[in-house]
């Protein structure tokens, strides 16, 4: 098993110290920037010029996940605002394949993710992806209490990405905590969404290395 995989997400951050906040978890090994729009969830975080100013505050891959509809018309904006990963919802795109394409022929890595009410089986046959990111709340809020019946996508997933020998990993994003981290992991999840988890913690970077060492198998 590789190191578990860290990335804290900037939601539950203090957006008035948001350098300073992100400086707080150099630690981690990808900084997760929720996008909300108010349409595709009921709720509004920041954009684009805010992921760049990420961008300028670290060197840490920017993890992206776009909860918008109409990622197709954004996703651009988010490849120049200096994203390493852009994941968007199958949700809100007829054809998650085409976009995958064109965000990595654009050198950025490309994944996709799953409302909890959202059958992964569909999507196992196409897995051109760099990352598929399990959502384990209902997206919109940070804060939110942990769904373990996600897990049986993430059992699903795995088994199809060791079969067929692929490089995809597997990213759960939703109430991950030191209570829920070890069952994510052991479910065969690579990396690990946390956000209150982490910023509400007084010691972020003590934080994430006790998320790291509980999910380590
Ligand atoms: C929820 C976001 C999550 C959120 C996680 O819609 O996609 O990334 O920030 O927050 P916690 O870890 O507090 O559940
Ligand atoms: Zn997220």
């Amino acid at each position: 098993m590789t190191t578990p995989i860290i990335s804290p997400s900037i939601l539950s951050a203090d957006f008035t110290n948001l350098g300073a906040d992100i400086q707080a978890v150099a630690n981690a090994d990808w900084i997760h920037v929720d996008i909300m729009d108010g349409h595709f969830v009921p709720n509004l975080s920041f954009g684009a010029d805010i992921t760049a100013a990420a961008r300028r505050a670290t060197t840490q891959p920017l993890d992206v996940h776009l909860m918008i509809d109409n990622p197709e018309r954004w996703v651009d904006n988010y490849i120049k605002a200096g994203a390493d990963h852009i994941i968007f919802h199958v949700e809100a795109t007829d054809d998650p394949v085409s976009l995958a394409r064109h965000i990595r022929a654009a050198g950025v890595q490309a994944g996709f993710s799953l409302r909890p009410g959202t059958p992964i089986e569909p999507y196992l046959p196409t897995l051109e992806f760099d990352l598929v990111l399990i959502m384990s709340v209902e997206p919109g809020f940070g804060g939110q209490k942990f769904m373990p019946d996600q897990l049986d996508k993430v059992r699903a997933l795995r088994h199809e990405i060791t079969t067929r020998g692929l490089a995809t990993l597997i990213e759960i994003d939703g109430g991950i905590s030191a209570d829920t981290i070890a069952q994510a992991a052991e479910a065969g999840c690579d990396a690990f969404v946390a956000g209150s988890a982490i910023f509400t913690n007084g010691d972020p970077a003590a934080a994430v290395t006790n998320l790291r060492t509980l999910a380590t198998l």
